[in-house]
């Protein structure tokens, strides 16, 4: 039985990245299943092959009504406000706001923080706006310091609430240890690189690797 977790834990969470294929799709899918949430992907750039919607669903094994339709679905695979461009729209940035939804909805960003949606603004921004706390996806490996440390400085700047880093792959315990102290980041859990990444895979490794308590504020 999918039953609701509303009571216990955020009921609104943004799942962003230090960067685009990051892996923030597979780590919503597990979150979801985690805190048996809705899933919604605000603006999804590109409709060839699975969406991110899509993805979300198979591997979170999660019923229809748990997959908020997306708010712009544009057909080229690249950043937002070209995408638009090129569908010959402009995406109405003060338009875009958080359902309202009884169980914990998990959102996922495009890409990484300084995505643009408009030739002027920002998905950081809309997530400045929302106000909703935000989990970083970050990457374990090589180069990993510098950008989750820029992005953690990019949400500070803009005061969006952190709940913390969701690392990525292998573990790398020196990159791990350096994030939290130096960018004063709590450490939510690392996912491990799953292979098959199936939705028993993924929902095993949320049971061993997360725990629902953590994405509480
Ligand atoms: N933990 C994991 N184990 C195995 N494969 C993974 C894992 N995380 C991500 N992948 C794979 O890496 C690729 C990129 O992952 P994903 O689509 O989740 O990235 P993303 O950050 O959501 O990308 P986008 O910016 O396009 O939304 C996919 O092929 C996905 O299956
Ligand atoms: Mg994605």
């Amino acid at each position: 039985m999918y039953a609701s977790r509303a009571s216990e834990v955020n009921t609104r969470i943004v799942v962003t990245g230090t960067d685009t294929g990051i892996g923030k799709t597979v780590f919503s899918a597990g979150l979801t299943w985690l805190l048996r949430g809705s899933y919604w992907k605000p603006v999804q750039a590109g409709l060839e092959g699975e969406t991110d919607s899509a993805v979300v669903r198979s591997l979170a094994e999660l019923p229809a009504n748990r997959c908020l339709a997306e708010a712009w679905r544009l057909s080229t695979p690249a950043s937002p406000h070209l995408s638009a461009e090129r569908d010959g729209v402009r995406i109405d940035v003060d338009a875009l706001k958080v359902p309202s939804i009884e169980q914990p909805l998990i959102i996922e960003g495009a890409g990484g923080l300084m995505v643009p949606l408009t030739r002027n603004e920002l998905f950081i921004d809309v997530f400045a706006k929302w106000n909703v706390p935000v989990v970083l996806c970050a990457r374990t490996t090589l180069g990993t310091l510098n950008h989750t440390l820029l992005s953690l400085e990019a949400l500070a700047v803009r005061k969006v609430p952190v709940l913390g880093v969701a690392f990525i792959g292998d573990a790398h315990a020196d990159n791990e240890n350096t994030i939290a102290a130096m960018g004063r980041a709590r450490i939510l859990g690392r996912l491990p690189n799953l292979d098959p990444l199936t939705p028993s895979t993924l929902q095993s490794a949320f049971r061993t690797y997360f725990s629902a308590g953590s994405f509480e504020r």
